[in-house]
């Protein structure tokens, strides 16, 4: 097993990586705690849950929630029932929640964590890889609100995380590739290593070979870890981890039920890297590469929108002030420059780069 620290000025906690749920018992050891609810949803509940409710039942009085499975149930009608079933099992200010599931679980458990008697602990158990590289490290919570991803919410560190990278095995391919997409992201953001890592593994890691695929993994975390460390509530720094995003978000909404968040960062990071070719920061072969893994992994590199739409969605998007539009271009190769402000012209270009 891997361990990996994560030290934010609220709190420091470790991130372990294994390849089964082996070490589980053990990573709970220093954790007392009046009462435990697993929360989880429909599609995970049937391949996990009672594997975990057993090794958490040997030390805990343990009760469960499960919600229908999918980005729909986030949202505050499920974390009232969710609270509901906290108050009627009687959790504590002493008592814990366990997230097991992807990062719909691990968003909706942080979240009513993170309100529940004004905070109690809480602990991830990721299972999907986007969860395993991305959502389940750094503490954003939330769920979604009229319309509106993640629009309420809290930052809320867990207590650890324990990612058991064989959970992949039962994930459809297709979800893996998403979560693929994040990783390969903080290649070209903060390491290098990891963009050449893919390069030269990528027939291994499409075909999730185990120990490529936890290479990528602590490597991820790694990278989301000091970015996290460096800047917890997004004022500075943690703006680099939407490379690809301010692209892809715009995607994603005009595609809402057609393409996962993953296969839009996917084509995000196209239109950041051509941009940043444009201003002559990396080479064409760059961007080639970039398109050949994502092609290779299966993810999409093209849209069927208009630049027009894309461009007015981005400008709708909440994390843009007053029209203002952020792109996260790189500098290099396994560095990323936070342009406030960006020209839209050159956008433009970048958006006719990736629609068909
Ligand atoms: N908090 C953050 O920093 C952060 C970062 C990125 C994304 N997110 C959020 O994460 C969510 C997306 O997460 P996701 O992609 O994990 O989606 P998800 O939680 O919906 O999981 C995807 C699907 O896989 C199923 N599943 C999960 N684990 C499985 C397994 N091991 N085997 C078989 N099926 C399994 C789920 O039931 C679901 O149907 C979005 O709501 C997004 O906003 C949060
Ligand atoms: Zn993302």
């Amino acid at each position: 097993m891997r361990t990996l620290h994560i030290t934010t000025p609220d709190k420091s906690y470790p991130i372990y990586i294994n390849d089964s749920f082996s070490a589980l018992e053990a990573a709970f050891e220093n954790i007392s705690a009046s009462k435990v609810c697993i929360v989880t949803d429909t599609n995970v509940e049937k391949i996990y849950l009672e594997n975990i409710k057993t090794i958490l039942s040997k030390k805990y009085n343990v009760c469960s929630f499960v919600f229908e499975a999918g980005e729909n149930s986030k949202n505050l009608d499920v974390i009232r029932e969710l609270l509901g079933t906290l108050c009627d099992e009687r959790l504590d200010r002493k008592s814990l929640i366990v997230a097991l599931g992807g990062g719909v679980v691990g968003d909706m458990a942080g979240f009513a964590a993170s309100v529940y008697m004004r905070g109690i602990p809480f602990v991830q158990i990721p299972t999907t890889l986007l969860a395993q590289v991305d959502s389940s490290v750094g503490g954003k919570t939330g769920v979604d609100f009229k319309g509106n991803k993640n629009m309420i919410g809290a930052f809320y560190q867990p207590e650890f995380v324990y990612i058991n990278s064989s959970t992949l095995k039962t994930l459809p391919y297709r979800q893996v590739a998403a979560g693929l997409a994040e990783a390969l992201k903080y290649g070209y953001i903060i390491k290098k290593e990891l963009v050449n890592y893919f390069k030269e593994n990528i027939d291994k890691i499409i075909a999730l070979d185990k120990s490529c695929i936890e290479h990528i993994i602590f490597e991820s975390c790694d990278a989301k870890a000091f970015v996290v460390g460096e800047d917890e509530k997004e004022n500075g720094l943690r703006a680099i981890l939407n490379f690809g995003h301010t692209f892809g978000h715009s995607v994603e909404t005009l595609n809402e039920f057609k393409l996962l968040h993953g296969e839009c960062v996917a084509i995000g990071m196209v239109a950041a890297v051509y941009y940043s070719l444009k201003k002559g920061n990396v080479q064409k072969e760059d961007l080639d590469l970039l398109k050949e893994l994502l092609t290779k992994m299966e993810l999409p590199i093209l849209c069927d929108n208009s630049s027009e739409d894309i461009i007015e969605q981005m400008q709708y998007d909440k994390k843009t002030a007053s029209g203002k539009i952020t792109v996260i271009s790189l500098e290099s190769i396994g560095k990323a420059a936070i342009e406030k402000n960006a020209p839209i012209a050159a956008i433009k270009e970048a958006t006719d780069y990736i629609t068909k």
